[in-house]
């Protein structure tokens, strides 16, 4: 175990204070660098969340890195979109009234390519489609964006993370300057991130979700972030988890998400995180000046 690793953790195990050791990766100004800015499923402050339209938005505004996600059709496609059901961002209500409760993984692809993602959220994108990860892909790389990728509900959808690393790898977003770069996977479900780790040791994964300091140790052998809700986040929290080294042997990195006020932006942003997830990027560059 690594000195720092072994201070954070006997610290953490006594109930006392965390003492944290200088990084020997010296990650360059990791804790005064401002953060990156996430914007989570899409700039979807501005456009219907999940969809191209979204993401597009982002990248008018000038953001690169954007958050999505991934579950499965009922005949095995991969789409973006966030709730396990099509009811709160999609007319399926109308267009199928004999489907309740509207899972995603009750429909199939062409079932879900013929509805509305977009009057939901406003006029101006009547028409805008739940769009596939491959159509996802394709407008990400277009864009020259770099995505965030969140397995979402991988319990509902068996094999998905194997599926999804295979589109990726189609795609041609497992080449290695992708994965230098451009590409994080994430999931709620340790088991998930684990898995996607060992089918791919070379992606970079984060977990969502805020583990013990005592527990980090074991999430440092499959995931390279823990991401957290920013509430109830602290420096000490965010300085534990840089202290620990990541899979790749760099320190862990902290993103806090979701994050759309700008007093907020700037109180975590303080206590040192690596990125910001938030639906309205440009509120958060303004914040951090
Ligand atoms: O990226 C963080 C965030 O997306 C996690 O929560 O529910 O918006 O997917 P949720
Ligand atoms: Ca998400």
């Amino acid at each position: 175990m690594h000195a720092r690793v072994a201070a954070a953790t006997t610290a953490a195990l006594l109930g006392g204070a965390v003492v944290i050791l200088p990084s020997p990766h010296a990650r360059a100004g990791s804790q005064s660098t401002r953060p990156v800015i996430v914007s989570h499923r899409g700039a979807s402050g501005y456009a219907p969340e999940n969809t191209l339209a979204a993401i597009d938005k982002a990248a008018a505004m000038g953001f690169s890195w954007v958050e999505n996600d991934v579950q499965r059709t009922r005949d095995g496609e991969l789409v973006v979109l966030h709730d396990s059901t099509l009811a709160r961002t999609t007319n399926v209500e109308q267009l199928y009234p004999d489907r309740a409760p509207w899972k995603v993984k009750d429909f199939t692809a062409a079932e879900v390519a013929r509805l509305d993602a977009g009057s939901w959220f406003g006029p101006r994108y009547a028409g805008t489609r739940v769009p596939t990860l491959k159509q996802y892909m394709n407008r990400v790389s277009y864009n020259h964006q770099k995505l965030v990728l969140e397995i979402k509900n991988p319990g509902l959808y068996p094999g998905i993370e194997r599926q999804t690393l295979k589109l990726l790898s189609n795609e041609g977003w497992l080449d290695p300057a992708h994965l230098r770069s451009s590409l994080i996977v994430q999931s709620f479900s340790a088991d998930s991130v684990r898995t996607v780790h060992d089918l791919r040791p070379g992606i970079k994964t984060a977990f969502l979700g805020r583990p013990s300091i005592a527990q980090l140790p074991e999430y440092a052998r499959f995931t390279d972030q823990i991401n957290p809700d920013h509430t109830g986040l602290s420096s000490g929290y965010v300085s534990a988890v840089h202290s620990f080294d990541g899979p790749h042997g760099t320190p862990m990195r902290v993103f806090a998400w979701t994050v759309n006020d700008a007093d907020v932006a700037r109180r975590v942003a303080g206590f040192g995180v690596d990125g910001i997830i938030t639906n309205v990027p440009d509120v958060v560059r303004r914040a951090l000046g």
